[in-house]
């Protein structure tokens, strides 16, 4: 290739001032915060507020990681937004974003792999940046689930939050071995029923709601998060042993503790944010990235693995040495 690695210069997140807490769910449906913290260790979720949306919190999220990247919004040359719940059908979320950061060059796109959707994005950025295409780049997981879940249901109403999470991506070239190492997707449409929303643009021409068969989804997300793992270490020289800090999608600490553990690794390597804010989807990764890049927990030279699965279904990979 090119000799450009693409390196992580920057990370940001944002989340709705609105914090709902288990108690406050149990007065919605028949629940209570017994059930909840121990099937999925959530505690509380936030809310968007009326008349904030996807893309608010996905420009919240992204002028920090471009105020923590040291960088000017003139110089970003490309926004992604992943998002399964962008402000409208078209146009693109990112491209609100781009306007709302006041940049006028360059492109912007979404992506849509649901609760994937940050680490789909991040094999797209890496390869963007590493084929000349963008020099510095914005992405962003963004979302406000809580405008397709169905409040009367508890089954999934409780397990969901709004949030953003954002990182910028540059090119870096010459001695030095930071960066993006390898990145592996994956998707399945056949278990389709599993995880999806009953409605849509050329359907049912509403926004539907979302519908999951989560015990089946479960026992998925633990095989297919634990082999994909497994194959990013493909012909790279390293292994699961060598792992300083899993970065995982946060649906259920059920879920990071199983796969840790079928990989052999160390369940304290693993970030785990899913009590604050629970399910985000695609926001999911890079908020839990932020919070432990902030609390000094990942630092130059560690070597992080980024991991999803969502409906689709798809699932992914990032090996990412900091
Ligand atoms: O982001 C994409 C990936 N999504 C996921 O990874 C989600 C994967 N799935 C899960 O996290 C778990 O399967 C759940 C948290 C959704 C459910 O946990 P579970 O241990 O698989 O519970 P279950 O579905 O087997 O339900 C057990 C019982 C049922 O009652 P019965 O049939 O045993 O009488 C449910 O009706 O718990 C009941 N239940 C609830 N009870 C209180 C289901 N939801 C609730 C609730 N509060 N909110």
């Amino acid at each position: 290739m090119s000799g450009i690695r693409t390196i992580v210069a920057g990370v940001g997140a944002y989340l709705p001032e609105r914090i709902v807490t288990n108690a406050e769910m149990a007065k919605l449906v028949d629940t209570s915060d017994d059930w909840i913290v121990e099937r999925t260790g959530i505690t509380q979720r936030h809310i968007a507020a009326d008349g904030e949306y996807t893309s608010d919190l996905a420009i919240a999220a992204g002028r920090r990681a471009i105020a923590d990247a040291g960088i000017d919004a003139s110089e970003v040359d490309m926004i992604i937004v992943a998002t399964a719940t962008p402000d409208e059908t078209f146009p693109a979320t990112a491209v609100k974003v781009q306007a709302g950061l006041g940049i006028t060059k360059g492109a912007a796109f979404d992506i849509q792999a649901v609760c994937s959707g940050f680490v789909y994005g991040l094999s797209v950025a890496d390869n963007l940046i590493r084929g000349g295409m963008s020099k510095t780049l914005l992405l962003i997981g963004a979302e406000t689930f809580s405008r397709i879940l169905d409040w009367e249901d508890r089954t999934t109403c409780v397990l969901f939050g709004d949030g953003a999470g954002a990182v910028v991506l540059k090119g870096e070239q010459g001695p030095g071995n930071r960066g993006i190492i390898a990145s592996k997707l994956r998707s399945d449409g056949t278990k389709h029923d599993l995880l999806y929303v009953d409605g849509g643009p050329s359907t049912t021409q509403t926004t539907g709601k979302l519908r999951m068969r989560g015990k089946d989804v479960f026992k998925h997300a633990v095989n297919n998060l634990s082999d994909i793992v497994q194959e990013v270490f493909d012909g790279t020289d390293l292994s699961p042993s060598d792992i300083d800090w899993i970065v995982p999608h946060q649906a259920n600490r059920r879920i990071l503790d199983a796969t840790a553990k079928k990989l052999g690794v160390d369940p304290a390597k693993v970030v785990v944010t899913v009590q604050d804010h629970g399910n985000t989807s695609a926001a999911s990764v890079p908020l839990a990235l932020e919070r432990a890049v902030r609390d000094g927990r990942i630092k130059r030279g560690d070597l992080v693995l980024l991991e999803a699965m969502g409906g689709g279904f798809t699932w992914g990979a990032s090996l990412v040495r900091w």
